[in-house]
């Protein structure tokens, strides 16, 4: 398959290398670090958006989508960016937030002043009374999805902030202008682009309330998706590169019909599933210890899933709206380094193209915030104010934002163990937790055992293995509860990937060490020394017949 040899790097620009002072990342940071980031083996690179934006959310409310912001940087710089990572081999994919503009973007500004024209771009709508909302829809950060605009006198959807209104993709002209954004990107050099909450564009035909949840079902993968995708591919000219998608609430079905390369729509998907086997009843905002054979179940349906229709998986656990992986699923003090190398191993290993978040590789941690003032992201601020209006103590909401809040990720890479942790020569605009001193780039680099070396492993593991990039998969140790373990074969080759998810000793249940061994197995990975009878906390191994 294409893109199976390779692997991605996200890049936060924010929070990943201040050039100038500021306490914020920018491109020329990303620039500074192009030797680090080759050293990885990494093939793409991912950046989250850097274009002009009143940074409500980071970036992801655009208000104009040709033009570089100025925190971050010159069009100069990005034209710089490209022709040093190319040269390195390294090539940079962007983010297209074509869902949504900022309400700043000049085409909300004509509307909300009375332009027709551009009120078409939005989605407008009458109330289904006065002072109620068309509909009981709820927008991704908290709150109704509908906004008042008075000037209009209508409704405007917004799925999240109210500062990110949602375009109207039935308008062909919307569509026009999308395609004509990623091209411009393109004939930058831009070799591949992420698409930002892709699946939510077609909207339903009929707006009517949910009465299950919080509309998200009845706005996902709507009626016109795969419609639209395709146009949009083929009008930016940029089938066959490198593209992703992020599917919000989808469905296998769904995304086997996005990255089949049948349907020229795109090369693969991010679903988020298995990110939510942590969430009581399905709220993030409840807290419960991850459900690991939940966690096991969907790994084998979409693994399987996708394999038998032809549709190809983007492999994560982290990105820049995810806490850490290692404080989620692992054990971030007691086994800081077994834990991040299993969590490594065990997607890196399925089939899919692996993402690695800045900073996962050395096995960075949540936040640990302790006040409120710690926090900058509008979903989290918003989000605490709605768990105190409910009844929770400020300790009781600080420790559930610890836990799911999206600056768990948003803090500065940790560079070195000096001041501002080598992230920049002032305070960050986010703080960094303090355990910089001890888990860095450079102290990683020092030592051979490292979580970053066995990232490296990883992903010249891959590039150079056929079965990782092309074998079978199926899944084994189907009933451990402890335990999620596959096996990958190309023709006479078998790799058996075993991953204990518990913090305590646990035993396999279909086959021994000793059986393995006895078939002719050997182990080739592993983030213990010698192999033992039992699984130790948090162990993986990777057999080879
Ligand atoms: C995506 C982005 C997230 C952003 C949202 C709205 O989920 O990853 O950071 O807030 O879309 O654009
Ligand atoms: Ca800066």
């Amino acid at each position: 398959m294409k893109f199976s040899a390779d692997t991605v790097y996200q890049i936060y620009p924010r929070s990943f290398k201040d050039s100038n002072g500021d306490g914020i990342g920018d491109i020329r940071g990303i620039i500074d670090k192009l030797d680090y980031i080759a050293s990885l083996g990494v093939r793409y690179i991912w950046s989250t958006p850097f274009f002009v934006s009143p940074q409500r959310d980071n970036g992801y409310d655009i208000a104009d989508y040709k033009k570089i912001d100025p925190t971050f940087g010159t069009m100069a710089d990005f034209d710089e960016l490209i022709k040093r990572a190319n040269e390195k081999g390294l090539k940079i994919m962007l983010d297209m937030v074509l869902c949504h503009t900022s309400s700043a973007h000049e085409w909300f500004q004509k509307a909300i002043n009375g332009d027709e024209h551009f009120q078409r771009y939005y989605i407008f709508r009458d109330g289904r009374a006065a002072g109620e909302p068309p509909t009981n829809w709820q927008c991704a950060f908290g709150g109704s999805a509908w906004e008042w605009q008075p000037q209009v006198g209508k409704w405007y959807l917004h799925l999240h902030d109210v500062s990110q209104p949602d375009l109207d993709w039935t308008n062909p002209e919307v569509r026009k202008e999308m395609a004509d954004v990623v091209k411009f990107w393109r004939e930058k050099g831009v070799m591949g682009f992420r698409f930002d909450v892709i699946n939510l564009i077609s909207k339903p035909e009929v707006f009517e309330d949910d009465t299950k949840g919080l509309g998200r079902k009845l706005f996902a993968d709507g009626p016109h998706v795969h419609e639209y995708l395709r146009e949009l591919v083929k009008n930016a000219g940029i089938d066959g590169m490198i593209t992703v998608g992020e599917m919000a609430s989808t469905n296998l079905e769904n995304c086997i019909r996005y990255s089949n390369p049948d349907n020229h729509e795109l090369s693969m998907s991010f679903s988020f599933h298995h990110l939510k086997v942590d969430y009581k009843d399905g709220d993030k905002w409840a807290l419960m210890d991850a459900d690991i054979p939940a966690l096991k179940k969907l790994f084998e349906d979409w693994q399987v899933g996708m394999s038998e229709g032809g549709g190809w998986n983007a492999l994560f656990w982290c990105n820049h709206d995810q806490p850490r992986a290692v404080s989620r699923f692992g054990d971030d003090e007691k086994f800081h380094a077994e834990s991040a190398k299993m969590l490594a191993a065990t997607i890196h290993l399925m089939r899919g193209t692996p993402y690695i978040y800045q900073g996962e590789e050395l096995g960075m941690t949540n936040a640990k915030f302790t006040s409120i003032n710690q926090y900058r992201d509008v979903e989290s601020l918003n989000y605490y104010k709605i768990l105190r209006d409910s009844g929770k103590t400020d300790a009781e909401a600080i420790k559930i934002l610890g836990e799911r809040s999206r600056d768990n990720s948003r803090t500065p890479m940790q560079w070195n163990a000096e001041k501002f942790a080598g992230f920049s020569t002032a305070e960050a605009w986010i703080s960094s937790p303090d355990n910089f001193k001890r888990i860095n780039v450079e102290m990683e680099e020092r030592d051979e055992n490292s979580v970053l070396a066995f990232y490296k492993m990883l992903v010249k593991f891959r590039k150079e293995n056929p079965i990782v990039q092309d074998g079978d998969i199926s899944f084994i140790e189907r009933e451990n509860p402890a335990v999620i373990a596959y096996r990958r074969t190309l023709g006479n080759e078998t790799l058996i990937v075993i991953c204990n998810f518990k913090g305590v000793e646990t035993s396999l249940q279909e086959k021994s060490f000793d059986e393995y061994a006895a078939e002719g197995y050997k182990k080739i990975i592993g983030n213990y020394a010698e192999i033992s009878k039992e699984l130790r906390p948090f162990e993986v191994v990777v057999l080879q017949k």
